[in-house]
């Protein structure tokens, strides 16, 4: 088994009581309150489900790999979890137009290219410093360095072309089965060319909540298996959205004078995911909505969860450089404000 991350510091009551009880302490584990702790990018709430959720992955070091099936874990994940759907949902009745029969394909479509406020691949293309992109790649680094793992939980409750559409994407994200060619690995190669340690969820305790539920969302649509159309409509978008960030990414680390190595992960998907975005909206989510049509407000529900998160998450980005602060919790760069 791969080696887990140290447990990080615990920030608020969710994630002390939680980390008190994976270290052997009496499981008095809180119910949120979403008055105190936003559900959407509350800190301490999004380290309590990111690490209530990586006891599925690769659990922390001096942890009882037990706890996974905790009891008393699960119910308090339950609790986060619904109040981090709740708050999703609520967001998306904001548009009524997406309740009730839906044309799955086109509405993603149509999120894909309308515009959804400041791009934050624009101005790390244009304007970012040097310490603001190793910024963002230890933002991304907890979701990239398990890159495509969350949405691997789909594929067994998948059959028939749908499921063959997804194994087409997975298989490339897992550099088709080649030793250090998976997009997660890429990823850590791009990390060592910035001088970053690519140790999985060495950063995880400088991260915001607005990053944190930028995994934490996969893995809620991933792991319950009721939301599995959600899954899938995240992973359309994430592929339709994929290439034009990243092409600006593949510039943004030439300007600051990143080696081509550092680049390979993002000239990877450049031109891996013009195919990938053309096999999940045809043939992933076209075989699916064609055998359950009555799921497509789900699929939509999924892409436009993606949006949203990913806007809150560029939108803290852009707020703290814009101000010359530092996007991280933790002062961890030389030079951050
Ligand atoms: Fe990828
Ligand atoms: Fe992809």
């Amino acid at each position: 088994m791969s080696s887990s991350p140290r447990l990080p510091d615990a920030r608020g009551p969710l994630t002390e009581a939680l980390f008190d009880h994976l270290q052997g302490g009496s499981p008095r584990l809180p119910a949120p309150d979403p008055e105190a702790d936003d559900p959407l990018i509350g800190d301490d709430f999004h380290l309590a489900l990111h690490v209530a959720y990586d006891l599925a992955y690769r659990g922390f070091e001096g942890i009882d790999d037990g706890y996974e099936w905790d009891l008393d874990v699960l119910r308090f994940r339950r609790g986060l979890e619904d109040a981090f759907e709740t708050a999703l949902r609520a967001e998306s009745r904001a548009q009524p137009s997406e309740v009730g029969h839906v044309d799955a394909r086109a509405t993603l479509t149509r999120i894909a290219t309308e515009p959804v406020g400041p791009s934050l691949s624009t101005y790390v293309e244009e304007h970012a410093t040097r310490m603001q992109l190793e910024e963002f790649l230890i933002h991304r680094s907890a979701y990239q360095r398990k890159e495509a793992d969350p949405h691997t939980w789909g594929l067994p409750r998948l059959d028939g072309p749908a499921k063959a559409a997804f194994v087409e994407i997975q298989a490339d994200e897992y550099g088709e089965g080649r030793p250090g060619e998976a997009h997660a690995d890429l990823f850590a190669v791009t990390m060592s060319a910035f001088g970053l340690d690519p140790t999985y969820g060495a950063y995880v305790g400088a991260l915001p909540g607005s990053t944190l539920a930028t995994g934490n969302l996969i893995s809620l649509f991933g792991l319950q298996r009721r939301l599995l159309p959600c899954l899938i409509g995240h992973l359309a978008l994430f592929e339709m959205t994929s290439v034009g960030p990243m092409g600006r990414y593949v510039q943004a680390i030439r300007r600051l004078g990143g080696t081509g190595e550092a680049q390979r992960f993002y000239e990877v998907h450049v031109e891996a995911d013009v195919r990938h975005a053309e096999i999940a909206r045809d043939r992933l989510v076209g075989s699916y909505v064609d055998e359950h049509p009555e799921h497509a407000a789900e699929v939509v529900f999924g892409a436009e969860s993606l949006s949203a998160v990913e806007g809150r998450f560029t939108a803290h980005l852009l707020a703290t450089w814009t101000a010359d602060q530092s996007s991280l919790r933790e002062r961890i760069l030389a030079g951050a404000a």
